[in-house]
């Protein structure tokens, strides 16, 4: 097989430097785009022929030998073993050395800058797809271990300093409601995605009476591009498809974060299963939570995906530029990525274990009621600056006897508002404290319980 065979050299004389060829291939990497290449490529095919370009026969010759050419790739491991510039030039020999002459007629009304466009989008919209269910699959298991841990308390941080005491599995809901957005957003890139370049040809259009609409309906695209220059030249659907990605994994840093401080010995909350975490070469009692590590690690890959692409379309003018074949280098590596992570962080969580009564322990040390009590002041009647100022005095003085706030005796706390009464111990309570945020949004046990059925009913 020889497939050096260009698909441009008729204006040249001189050959190729080889070390430029190996520069200018594409090969290594957009062979991920074979399958799409050929789907397209017996769309198009399908276009020519209705255009009256093909005949029958040829038309039939050659999606059968498009689809042999599918056949014998997935069977052979060393298919795509021989250098080639791209995925298109090497389907296109393989075509012709498998049916000769209509082989060559393929081309006709087409460039590679719109096959590439199409084929780019054909994959990627499958992409997005299988990413939407990675993220579902993580908010399963967000959902699974919020659902088995209903009454797990847990301190709620800001600034890290200990806030307010929270349910566990609304901490849980705060992911479920990222990823949520996530999802959204890998929606919305997609109807932006799926819309076919296919009869832009290289910049202004094919001269065949082609029916676009049709090749859209075989190629299940939603609509056509409306402008042939655009469709060839831009990329933004890759950069919106990076930054989606990239928000996919802002999200998944913070939650890696997050089991990785709480699975500290100073925390203590949490432990990764040995599934998902690893051992120290030197020190035996390790166990390291590598896996969240790397999700967090891996998040910089990804911003770089998006930062690369705006900055080489930065600048470019219309409308198809060789630069622009560094686009699937960074959708690639940002799918691979974000799939990866999701994977990995959906078993950390289905393994995860809790030490419950540690978290409890926290979420009640540490005067987390305070605003409870501010709050109580304020249903007394007493304006709540004034409140938040006689609770400040009660703390300090609890600071300074090393005591909690309910520790504190009845006239100990009288002496700081006489609106205090016997009824302040109540609201000293975890029940309490947690029971009274009960607005929608709220950590209240039946706020959360109704969150968690609507979650489940939204999966
Ligand atoms: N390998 C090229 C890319 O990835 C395909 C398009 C090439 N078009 C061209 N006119 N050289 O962008």
């Amino acid at each position: 097989m020889t497939h050096d065979k260009k698909l441009w050299g008729g204006r040249f004389t001189g050959a190729t430097d080889p070390s430029f060829a190996k520069f200018n291939s594409s090969f290594a990497f957009d062979r991920r785009l074979f399958a799409a290449d050929i789907r397209a490529s017996i769309a198009h095919c399908n276009g020519l022929r209705g255009a009256g370009v093909l005949s029958a026969v040829e038309a039939e010759q050659i999606v059968a030998g498009l689809q042999s050419i599918l056949d014998e790739a997935t069977n052979r491991a060393d298919y795509f073993d021989e250098p080639a510039e791209d995925i298109h030039s090497f389907v296109e020999a393989r075509l012709v050395e498998m049916i000769g002459e209509p082989g060559r007629k393929l081309h006709t009304g087409r460039s590679r800058n719109d096959q590439v466009a199409t084929d780019l989008r054909l994959w990627l919209r499958e992409a997005i797809d299988q990413l939407s269910v990675r993220a579902k699959q993580t908010q399963e298991a967000i959902l699974d271990l919020a659902e088995k841990e209903k009454e797990t308390v847990l301190p709620g941080y800001t600034h890290l300093q200990r806030a307010q005491p929270i349910l566990f599995a609304h901490w849980c809901l705060a992911y479920f409601e990222m990823l949520a957005r996530d999802r959204e957003r890998l929606a919305e890139v997609r109807k932006r995605v799926n819309v076919l370049p296919l009869g832009s040809a290289a910049i202004a259009g094919t001269s065949f009476p082609i029916d676009r609409e049709a090749v859209a309906r075989e190629l299940e695209f939603e609509s056509v591009s409306r402008n042939s220059i655009d469709a060839v030249s831009d990329r933004d659907f890759c950069v919106e498809f990076t930054s989606a990605c990239s928000l996919i994994m802002v999200h998944l840093t913070r939650l890696a974060e997050e089991i990785i401080l709480y699975a500290t010995k100073e925390f203590g909350f949490l432990e990764l299963s040995d599934a998902v975490a690893t051992g120290s070469s030197l020190m035996p009692q390790k166990k390291n939570p590598d896996s969240m590590e790397l999700v967090r690690g891996k998040a910089g890959r990804v911003f770089g995906d998006l930062t690369a692409l705006l900055t080489t379309m930065k600048g470019l003018p219309l409308a198809y530029n060789k630069d622009m074949q560094e686009d699937k280098e960074a959708v690639f590596d940002a799918f691979d990525t974000t799939a990866g992570s999701l994977e990995v962080s959906t078993l950390v969580l289905q393994n995860l274990s809790l030490n419950r009564e540690r978290m409890r322990m926290a979420a009640t040390k540490g005067m987390l009621n305070a605003t409870e009590l501010a709050d109580y002041l304020v249903r007394k009647g007493v304006p709540f600056r004034e409140a938040h100022e006689i609770v400040g005095k009660a703390v300090l003085n609890a600071i300074e006897r090393g005591l909690e706030l309910s520790e504190l005796s009845l006239d100990d706390l009288r002496r700081l508002s006489n609106k205090i009464e016997k009824d302040v111990f109540e609201c000293f309570t975890l029940e309490q404290t947690l029971g009274t945020k009960s607005q929608v949004g709220g950590t209240a046990p039946e706020r959360v319980a109704e969150a968690l059925a609507n979650a489940r009913r939204l999966l």
